[in-house]
């Protein structure tokens, strides 16, 4: 390991159990030296083992939902006297569409359904930066990162409204982190992350012939969790200072491919 996170102290949302992109990326932290307090719904609390990584990590969980605002302001507030000091790094790891657990097609939304999705998946990481960014809460040449997916660009029909929520999400990315950037020096990214086997991921309907494909057209395969968890690592470092506004895709090649070879053999007549 390589100390890249040595002194730094961090919030990480979204580890719910061992295969969460969250959990990778809190045990790879702690590897760097960050320490850093975990939170999660208080619903996932009770389902996954946040417990045995908090022990493991050396950190303190703190509850929030993270659409209320009140959750958040507590979770900000806490986490700086637990940590002694402001926030250089903060992950959201957070996705939810309430359409895509009823099995609603994406043509015949439920619309309280799909407000609930994109307050989850989305305004969720804009009130998160709200409260970093009102209570000053971020030390300078900070780094904040958010989890997305291709689908926000391009079709993708089983990924339901969770393509619109990643496109919000992505440009509250890119809003808030003018102004975080100009008035605070915090950099704001998004990791366009390739499918992955989680639980959010496998909620996804025809997943596994989704990864497999995604698998086949990438040339380097696809990016798995604890991948995505280093390259994490790499922006919340001070290797990235200067990387900001940006969605990053994080895929083994696959956001740049017509179709490979791989793909072609399956279509093509002897
Ligand atoms: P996961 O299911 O392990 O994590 C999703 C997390 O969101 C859970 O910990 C859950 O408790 C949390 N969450 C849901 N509602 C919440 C709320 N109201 N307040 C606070 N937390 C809440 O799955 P995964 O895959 O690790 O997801 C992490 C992120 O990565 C998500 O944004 C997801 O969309 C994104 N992503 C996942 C991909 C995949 O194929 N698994 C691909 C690309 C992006």
């Amino acid at each position: 390991m390589y100390n890249l996170l040595k002194g730094k102290k961090g919030i990480i949302f979204g580890a719910l159990d061992e295969n969460s992109i969250a959990w990778k990326v809190a045990e790879r932290a702690h590897e760097e030296g960050a320490e850093f307090v975990l939170t999660n719904a208080p619903i996932a609390m009770r389902m996954g083992g946040i417990k045995d990584l908090a022990a493991k990590t050396g950190s303190e969980i703190i509850p929030a939902d993270a659409t209320s605002m009140d959750d958040l302001n507590n979770l900000v507030e806490k986490s700086m006297e637990i940590l002694g000091g402001k926030i250089d790094f903060v992950l959201h790891s957070i996705g939810m569409s309430v359409n895509v657990r009823k099995g609603r097609h994406y043509t015949d939304s439920k619309y309280d359904f799909t407000t609930k999705g994109w307050d989850v998946s989305a305004v969720s990481f804009h009130k998160v930066m709200n409260i970093l960014y009102n209570k000053q809460a971020m030390n300078e040449w900070g780094s904040v990162v958010a989890l997305t997916y291709m689908a926000a660009q391009r079709v993708f029909p089983d990924y339901n409204d969770m393509a619109d929520n990643k496109a919000y999400l992505e440009s509250i990315a890119r809003s808030f982190g003018y102004f975080f950037g100009r008035d605070h020096k915090v950099r704001v990214n998004t990791i366009s992350q390739s499918p992955t086997p989680t639980t959010a991921g496998q909620g996804v309907k025809g997943f596994d012939g989704f990864i497999s494909y995604a698998e086949k057209m990438s040339p380097l395969g696809n990016a798995t969790a604890l991948e995505c968890a280093d390259y994490t690592i790499s922006l919340f470092s001070d290797l990235t200072k200067k990387v900001t506004l940006q969605n990053l895709f994080h895929d083994g090649g696959f956001s740049n491919m017509g179709v490979s070879d791989a793909v072609m053999e399956r279509f093509t007549e002897e």
